[in-house]
């Protein structure tokens, strides 16, 4: 998610209403598709299916993508929005480029979630910065379909509408960006410990990038494990600020991106629930809001 330029509630209310209005199969026009884009969909379908999710992607991921039923052939995403809707209840709605966080989180506590349907091309199958339909459908989407997940994504965008309405607006600028640290370091790019205690990613930036998802995993990769105390946990995430490397993307210490590790999607569930009052004490002790 974007950080820049919330919208206030009611404006985004307006925008959120135009976006839900439009056709998905409309925008997505499937027929437009070249051979360049479906050797694209499935080369990076197939780099990541056969040789970067096997003993890397939680294993929840993994069930995710059967429950979808993606393969090799680039989806209609309106029948991808329709299974989302019978497995969890979200449908997807079709945006370009960036939304503002206030938009993006109402939509999500609406049970939305925006896609974009553009696709990368052939040389930037392994990598590519800006979000692409294969990080949509085969990193959120896929992820969105475990009920419990959704249940705890859906709850990160509460968070931000529940305080956003109690703060004056010149606020809400910072508060979209604590949101933005905890979802960017969790949702995005989070590693986790599996049932066995190996390490493995649900972060779906990660997922959505066969390159990446084996950097983030190789034993120079900087790991920071976060506290089991959901709290700690929480101040760690939205308390360090973003580091930006010479092309202006995140990244951690050093040019690198650090990742964050949870013990466990129950330890990420309990910092979920501690996230409103992280956030709101955090605001009262920087004087931003009056305290109670
Ligand atoms: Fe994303």
């Amino acid at each position: 998610m974007d950080n820049r330029n919330p919208l206030t509630y009611e404006a985004a209310e307006i925008q959120l209403a135009e976006l839900l209005a439009q056709d998905l199969d409309q925008r997505q026009n499937y027929d437009h598709y070249s051979t360049d884009d479906m050797y694209t969909w499935s080369t990076v379908f197939s780099n990541l299916f056969h040789r970067a999710w096997p003993n890397r992607a939680h294993p929840e991921f993994l069930d995710g993508v059967d429950r979808l039923r993606l393969m090799y052939h680039i989806p209609k995403v309106s029948a991808v929005s329709n299974r989302l809707q019978e497995l969890v209840g979200c449908r997807l709605y079709f945006v370009e480029g960036h939304t503002d966080p206030t938009t993006y989180l109402l939509s999500i506590a609406r049970n939305y979630f925006p896609v974009t349907v553009w696709l990368r091309k052939p040389i930037q199958i392994g990598y590519i910065e800006e979000p692409d339909m294969v990080h949509e459908v085969l990193g959120h989407a896929v992820m969105l379909s475990n009920k419990l997940y959704f249940e705890h994504h859906r709850r990160i965008a509460q968070v931000f509408l529940d305080i956003m309405k109690q703060a004056p607006m010149s606020t809400v600028e910072l508060l979209a960006e604590w949101v933005a640290r905890f979802y960017w370091r969790t949702i995005e790019f989070g590693l986790t410990r599996d049932d066995s205690g190996r390490v493995r990613v649900y972060g779906v930036g990660i997922l959505s990038s066969a390159e990446e998802t084996i950097r983030s995993l190789e034993p120079g990769a900087s790991h920071v494990y976060l506290p089991d105390d959901p709290h700690l946990a929480c101040r760690m995430l939205i308390d360090e600020s973003y580091e930006l490397d010479e092309s202006g993307n995140y990244t951690g210490k050093g040019g690198m991106r650090t990742y964050y590790v949870v013990n466990g999607f129950h330890h990420f569930h309990t910092m979920v629930n501690a996230l409103k009052d992280v956030i709101t004490k955090k605001l009262a002790q920087e004087k931003l809001v009056p305290i109670g």
